[in-house]
Parts: structure tokens; sequence; C-alpha cells
């Protein structure tokens, strides 16, 4: 049987953008209930500016109330040096970086450009390699940015190589608003084969133009065979048009069953994860798979 690797950003993609507030008990339980059900690689927080993203303030509490399963990986963001620095001295034993493809996503996101930005990064991977801990990357705006529209593929699989090159062991790369279709996204993939090993890339899908079950699909049928997801689809914000999170971890859960391939995952207990979630955050289960789980 084909296996996927599934890595759940729920924790920390789908919680950075949320209005409610989260308690940490909350990202804690939500944590460790994806892990019982069987997600076995799991982003647990960012270690940013609490000023940037005041969501991910606790990122230290999050890191030393784990409680850390067998077998399970408890990933992190860091930006530069100093959440490295934290993220390490809290107990995180991967983390990831992230560049962007576009320019002006970088400034705003990250406050520098594309090549600050891997300066930036340089210690981290220096630091990394010492310490014996894995730095996964991430390129964002691999096929749009919400500053400059349109980015070429060229430019998002150049940042990709970078960072494969650089020392990620595998580079994600990231629709970051959604606007991927499976033909940009095969455009895509072409253009990073060419440099780095499909067998390193991961798809990380947001779903704001419900295209994030079809572009996983077209990586797959493409070679992909890791992706990032979110229980409950959770991410972006309610209230702002238009805006999702990533494609929801059901989602894909169900399709590769429906291809036949491995996640590890049990369907019916991340049902139970993401409807729990979603009551916490006082709003209806988002996503399709779970929807129609639940009206059975
Ligand atoms: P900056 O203001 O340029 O940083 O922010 P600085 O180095 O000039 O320092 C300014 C202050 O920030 C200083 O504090 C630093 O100590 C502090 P002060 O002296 O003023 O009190 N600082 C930090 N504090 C905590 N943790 C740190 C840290 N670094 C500096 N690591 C910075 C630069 C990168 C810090 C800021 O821009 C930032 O935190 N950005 C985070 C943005 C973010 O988290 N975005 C969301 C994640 S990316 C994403 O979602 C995309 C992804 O899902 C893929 C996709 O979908 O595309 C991954
Ligand atoms: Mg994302």
């Amino acid at each position: 049987m084909t296996a996927v690797r599934i890595v759940e950003v729920a924790p920390r993609d789908g919680l950075q953008n949320e209005k409610v507030n989260v308690t940490t008990e909350t990202k804690l339980a939500l944590i460790d209930r994806l892990a019982q059900a069987g997600l076995t690689e799991i982003e647990a927080t960012s270690f940013v500016s609490p000023r940037w993203v005041p969501q991910m303030a606790d990122h230290d509490a999050v890191m030393r109330g784990l409680v850390r399963r067998p077998g399970r990986k408890y990933p992190v963001l860091v930006p530069n040096l100093k959440g490295y620095q934290a993220a390490v001295e809290a107990g995180a034993r991967e983390v990831a970086v992230f560049a962007s493809a576009s320019e002006s996503f970088s400034q705003k996101n990250i406050n520098c450009s594309i090549d600050e930005s891997f300066a930036r990064f340089a210690p981290v991977f220096e630091s990394a390699k010492a310490d014996g801990v894995a730095v996964r990357g991430y390129v964002s705006c691999v096929v749009g940015c919400p500053y400059e529209g349109f980015v070429p593929p060229e430019k998002a699989a150049d940042v990709a190589t970078r960072l494969y090159r650089a020392g990620c062991f595998e580079v994600s790369l990231g629709d970051t608003i959604g606007v991927g279709t499976p033909a940009s996204v095969k455009r895509l993939l072409d253009k990073v084969a060419a440099h780095v090993p499909l067998d390193k890339v991961a798809g990380h899908f947001h779903d704001t133009y419900g295209m994030a079950t079809s572009n996983v699909y077209a990586s797959y049928e493409a070679g992909l065979r890791i992706f990032d997801s979110s229980v409950g689809g959770l991410g972006g914000c309610p209230y702002a048009k238009g805006a999702t999170g990533n494609v929801a971890t059901e989602d894909v859960v169900y399709l590769m069953q429906g291809l036949g391939a491995d996640t590890g995952v049990d369907l019916d207990a991340l049902i139970d994860v993401a409807q729990w979630i979603s009551e916490k955050l006082g709003r209806s289960v988002q996503s399709r798979v779970a929807r129609a789980l639940l009206a059975k």
C-alpha cells in the first residue's frame, strides 16, 4: 500500500489567525487528540514575535506542556535564530523555517527581503546541524501572492531549491491564498522536480477557492506523498469574506482512502477531533467529509 505522510498544522496554521481566544490547555488537548487519532507529525506552535502573532504567544507553555507520545513529532515554526533558540530551549527537536516566493509577502510576513530571510536562516541551519535538530522549509505564495498577484513557478522553484540546498530535509510548497488549480500546481511541481526530489517535497494547500483537495489529488498524481493539512479545515477568519484555512485533514484522509493510500489516521477519531475543536471555537465543523459523516 502506498504510504502518505500527513503533517497536521491545525495547532499552528489553523489557530494563528483565530479571533476566538484559545487557551493553552485547549491547544494541548488538541495536539494530543490529534496524536491519538494517528497523526504522527503535528506542528505544535510557532516561536515568532508575540507582537506579530499574539495567538502563538504561549509557544513556550505549549512546548513544555506537550504529552510526547512515542512515534510522534512536534515541529515548530521559527523565523530566526532567536526563535530557534527559544524553541530548542523549550524542547523542540524539529523546526521549520519559512521563506516566500514573493518579495512583498516576505516583507509583510517577516519584515525582510527573501535574501535577508536566507541570511537569518543561516545561523539556524548551523545551530540545528550542531544540535541534531531537523529543519523543514516552507515556501509561501508558490502560485500567487496577495500583494503581487501571479507568482512564476520558476520563482517558487528557485526558493524551494535554495531551502533544500541550505539543509532542509523537506520543503513544503505553500499556496498561501489558495489560488492554485491542478494545472498551475502541476506546472509548479514540474519546475520544482528539476531541482528537488519529489519525495522531499510537501504540498501545503489553503482552500480559499475550493481547490485544495483537487490540488492534493493533482500533486499525488504528479508523485507527491507528503501533505500538510488542518483538522476541520481550520484557519483563516470566518468574518473575512473568502478567507479559509488549510485543506481539511479529514478530506485528505478520505481522498487517500479512496486511492488506496495509507495515512495511518483513524478517520472516525479525526472527525471527533474536528467536531470537538469546532465547538471550542464556537462554530459548526466546516469540512465536507466531517459534515457528511456526522450527518449519517
Ligand atoms: P522584526 O520586527 O523585523 O524583528 O520582526 P527584529 O529582529 O527587528 O526584532 C524586533 C523585536 O522582535 C525585538 O524585540 C526582538 O527581540 C523580537 P524588542 O527588542 O523590540 O522587544 N523578536 C522576537 N520575539 C520573539 N520571537 C522571535 C523574535 N525575533 C525577534 N523569533 C519577525 C521579524 C520575523 C520576528 C516578525 O516579523 C515575526 O514574528 N513574523 C512572524 C510572522 C508569522 O508568524 N506569520 C505566519 C506564519 S507563516 C505562514 O503562515 C505561511 C505557512 O503556513 C505556509 C503558507 O501557507 O504559505 C508556513
Ligand atoms: Mg499556511
